[in-house]
């Protein structure tokens, strides 16, 4: 059976006591901490910025993997990097130049990822997939927490996946938005090695357990 990873989501948390956030995530069995970071451009919302982020890194024992929905990354991925990200996550959405803008991540000594909206095809990717360390599929619109799974994100995923395996590529399928304990057993049997989880672990009343039987899926 293979190993799921499972990245609990910081933006669901009770921002007043995030460092009990992140104690509850380094003692549970979370592979990543997801961490989102919007500007009220791309989305239309706002999160949290850079200085939360370092506060966060220094006090997480888990890869932190941050989610840019923001316009213009590359003129904060060294910022991110100094913050603590392990992973930085781009839209394909927000960058004229994607290839380049994956090239300065992994110079800067991070892991690259890609996210796509929903309605951005797979084949956006079919030329510069080798060059991607994370795959990530929006399966809400980004902006919010709480929403509803977007169901023809699991074709989606199939599509990516043949994808990946028809150039031998490397990178992992990591699935954001919706995520369920119910659902999540489809996610991965379509081709998700990570599973980003925000409301579903932070409104449970044992988020620990939660991540758990995620990471079971
Ligand atoms: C949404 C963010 C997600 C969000 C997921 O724009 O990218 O990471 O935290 O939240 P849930 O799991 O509640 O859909
Ligand atoms: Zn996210």
């Amino acid at each position: 059976k293979k190993n799921v990873l499972v990245a609990p989501s910081l933006l669901a948390a009770n921002f007043l006591e995030l460092g009990k956030a992140v104690d509850m995530v380094n003692r549970s069995e979370a592979d990543w901490l997801h961490l989102d970071v919007m500007d009220g451009q791309f989305v239309p919302n706002i999160s949290f910025g850079i200085p939360v982020i370092a506060h966060v890194t220094r006090q997480a024992r888990k890869t932190c993997d941050v989610h840019l929905m923001i316009e213009h990354p590359e003129q904060y991925a060294e910022a991110f990097q100094k913050a603590g990200a392990n992973i930085l996550t781009v839209h394909a959405e927000a960058c004229v130049h994607l290839h380049r803008n994956i090239q300065q991540i992994k110079a800067l000594g991070m892991k690259a990822g890609v996210a796509l909206n929903p309605h951005t095809p797979v084949q956006v990717l079919e030329n510069i997939i080798r060059d991607i360390d994370v795959v990530l599929i929006m399966s809400v619109n980004p902006g919010f927490g709480g929403q509803s799974f977007i169901p023809q994100t699991l074709p989606k995923l199939r599509q990516l996946r043949a994808l990946i395996n028809g150039q031998q590529a490397h990178a992992l399928v990591e699935v954001d938005g919706g995520v369920t304990v119910e659902n999540a057993a489809a996610i991965v049997e379509a081709g998700a090695d990570v599973l980003v989880a925000g409301s579903t672990v932070f409104s449970a009343a044992d988020p620990a357990t939660v991540i758990k039987q995620l990471k079971q899926s």
